[in-house]
């Protein structure tokens, strides 16, 4: 049997940056409030010209140069997103079509914040099946087209964005092992409460808008969190110095501050981008992971952990050897 080990990372941000103090002249908010309470610094938002299809075009692209991979020797896309371009075709078929790829499937997943994460271990199992082996995962997002930029309890957190990597059959591994998990009883306490067959009257008016109870998936989140980093490391038998990489979903830095302190694991073993990316959803880890792969932190051989929590409530985790 093959593990899915990634041959290359990419990312892409918006050129446009908003920072806490542009905030501060549209909301009732300070700098300080949002750096304290999140660790947020600046955030980059799509121009009228960028889509979430066009950041992952572009995420990908570098993916696959990073890989060494032609279009040609794709045979699967999958993109976690929560903001395509269109609601059909999928992103993944939009993307399919910008990368001028033909015939292989393609699809997305939508678990919110958890999507890449979802996305990964899908890919997984396609590349252990030998269904498929080289396989493009993309999370990448627009949240800014769904924020209400009158409400300082949301319009603060996010960020647009995409993140890519190429996944290639391979004998060495790879990734171990990954869990996922969701809980729809969840539903409102993190939602856009609209869509095509309920609420359609705020999609076409153009208020569905992201809705949150921050404290308490705040509080959720902290707790699902330290259970799935038990739950990976016991499922493989290992004990928290086995890991040499947290890449965390990036919402709130003192969310990542738990997660780190309950994996024992000191903060310069975190990548953290939260500062200068806010939340961009399924596209914050493999915006992390590239960041950390480019600059030299993350080497061939290390053992990385990616967790997740979002929307749904769904969360995970992927355990991996880079
Ligand atoms: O990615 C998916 C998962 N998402 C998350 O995990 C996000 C989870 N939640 C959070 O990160 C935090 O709950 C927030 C950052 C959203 C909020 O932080 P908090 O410490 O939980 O603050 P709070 O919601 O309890 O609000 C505290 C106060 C409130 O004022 P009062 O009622 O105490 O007078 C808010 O109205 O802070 C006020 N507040 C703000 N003040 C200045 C809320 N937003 C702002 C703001 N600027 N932007």
């Amino acid at each position: 049997m093959k593990y899915a080990r990634i041959a290359g990372t990419g990312g892409q941000l918006p050129a446009k940056v908003v920072t806490n103090a542009d905030l501060e002249k549209i909301v009732e908010t300070s700098h300080d409030w949002i750096v304290e309470r999140t660790g947020i610094h600046q955030r980059h938002i799509a121009s009228d010209n960028e889509t979430t299809c066009s950041l992952a075009e572009q995420a990908a692209r570098k993916a696959m140069s990073a890989a060494g991979v032609k279009g040609s020797e794709i045979d699967l896309i999958i993109v976690a997103t929560t903001t395509p371009d269109r609601i059909f075709p999928s992103a993944a078929c939009l993307l399919q079509q910008r990368l001028d790829i033909h015939g292989c499937a393609a699809f997305d997943v939508q678990a919110v914040c958890t999507g890449f994460v979802y996305a990964l271990s899908i890919a997984d199992k396609f590349i252990r099946t030998g269904a498929a082996s080289c396989v493009l995962v993309v999370g990448a997002e627009t949240l800014s087209r769904i924020l209400d930029w009158t409400d300082r309890k949301t319009c603060v957190l996010f960020g647009d964005g995409a993140g890519a990597v190429i996944l290639k059959a391979s004998d060495e591994p790879g990734i171990i092992s990954s869990h996922l998990h969701a809980d729809g009883q969840y539903k409102d306490l993190l939602t856009v409460n609209a869509g095509v067959s309920e609420h359609s009257e705020l999609l076409k008016s153009g208020r569905a808008f992201v809705q949150m109870a921050g404290n308490e998936v705040f509080k959720m989140a902290v707790n699902t969190l330290g259970d799935i980093v038990d739950e990976t490391l016991s499922a493989n038998g290992l004990s928290k110095a086995d890991i040499d990489w947290l890449v965390p979903h990036q919402a709130n830095i003192r969310i990542i501050n738990a997660t780190a302190k309950k994996l024992q694991i000191s903060m310069d073993r975190v990548v953290t981008t939260v500062a200068h990316h806010g939340n961009t959803s399924a596209a914050s880890i493999p915006l992390a992971l590239d960041v950390a792969v480019r600059d030299g932190r993350i080497k061939r051989g290390e053992t990385i952990l990616f967790e997740a929590f979002g929307g749904g409530f769904t969360w995970g985790s992927v355990l991996m050897k880079f």
